[in-house]
């Protein structure tokens, strides 16, 4: 569904090029400006997730999924009537030709779950931590990687940035730790935020998501080295010709004192899980499948699951979809 677009204020925009940040209150239109600005101006591409391939797939709930949402696509436990599901890979950043050997850039993954009586959409990354706490800092996050004049940005204000918020340098520190994915499948991914499942009963539950991939691979340096800048998008076309790229959609479940409400911070390690269902992606679909509308994690949600009202970070990412579609798609 293409839903309605928020103005881009353009000189609110141009103003928050360079404006210092102070009200909490930001414009989504102004960070989506800033996320185009960075990443070089491309015309037709997504603000984010700019180069990645559309996905088509079915999620199988787990049999007692039921137990913690009543969610329409975590009652259907009948393995022979999976729920369709329609996704996509991408790489982080508003540049459709940025390197699959980039170490500091998440991998993303959409998917939306579709049932008539309401789609759930997750839009996910590789790592358990997002680069900023609040929509404000998000914004001075890409003012200062902003180009200024000498169409560079200005590495003082990047360090000085990052010594005043330390917590932003957190998923660039966990990313580069780690070998780069040799595949979009081979990687897990984090939803970030908190969600609140409800069952058929009112029990509810907090619960962090993951996608736990089946089959993890990574490069060595030494590989990766001889790898071309694109390789993910033929990996998946030959890995999906021999079967489906498997998930599972797994809860993680906070304790009391664990953060809920901080997209930066991650749970400890031994926090309980439980196996939502398993998400198959089975083949490739047109990029024009993926295209007419945005993936929404926000409004795409169905009864039994909700998304955080106190996480900053979680309800803006919605006009911030849609105002980086109305710009690709005109
Ligand atoms: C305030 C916070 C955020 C803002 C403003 C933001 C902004 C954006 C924008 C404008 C797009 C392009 C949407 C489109 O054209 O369809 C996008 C895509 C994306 N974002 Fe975010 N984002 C935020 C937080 C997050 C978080 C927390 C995650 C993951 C945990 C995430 C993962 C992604 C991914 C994977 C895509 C690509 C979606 C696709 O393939 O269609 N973003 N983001």
């Amino acid at each position: 569904m293409i839903r309605s677009l928020p103005l881009l204020a353009s000189a609110a925009v141009l103003a928050s090029l360079a404006a210092p940040v102070s009200a909490e209150e930001v414009d989504p239109g102004a960070i989506v400006a800033l996320q185009f600005a960075v990443s070089g101006n491309h015309k037709g591409v997504r603000a984010s997730g700019a180069k990645g391939v559309c996905l088509k797939g079915q999620f199988t709930p787990a049999a007692d999924a039921a137990s913690l949402s009543k969610a329409p696509q975590f009652g259907k436990s009948d393995p022979a009537m999976p729920v369709p599901v329609t996704a996509r890979f991408s790489m982080g950043g508003g540049n459709p030709k940025v390197s699959d050997k980039t170490k500091p850039t998440t991998r993303g993954f959409a998917m939306r779950m579709q049932d008539p009586a309401g789609d759930m959409t997750f839009v996910v990354i590789s790592a358990p931590v997002f680069s900023t706490r609040t929509p404000a800092q998000l914004l001075e996050f890409l003012q200062v990687r902003a180009p200024g004049p000498d169409g560079k940005p200005d590495p003082e204000k990047i360090k000085a940035f990052a010594a005043k918020n330390p917590e932003t340098g957190r998923q660039a520190a966990w990313l580069n730790a780690r070998p780069v994915p040799a595949s979009f499948a081979g990687t897990d991914y984090w939803a970030v935020h908190t969600y609140t499942l409800t069952n058929a009963k009112g029990e509810a539950t907090k619960a962090r998501l993951k996608l736990v991939a089946a089959d993890k691979a990574t490069l060595s340096d030494d590989e990766l080295k001889v790898k071309p800048d694109s390789f993910y998008a033929d990996e998946l076309k030959e890995r999906l010709a021999r079967g489906p790229a498997k998930f599972d959609l797994v809860a993680i479940l906070p304790e009391p004192g664990d953060p809920t409400t901080d997209a930066t911070a991650d749970l400890p390690e031994e926090r309980r899980t439980r196996t939502l269902g398993t998400l198959a992606i089975t083949g490739i679909e047109p990029d024009s499948t993926c295209d007419a509308a945005t993936f929404d994690p926000v409004v795409d949600l169905p009864e039994g699951i909700a998304g955080p009202a106190d996480d900053p970070m979680f309800a803006i990412r919605s006009p911030a979809y849609a105002v980086s579609l109305s710009r690709r798609s005109n």
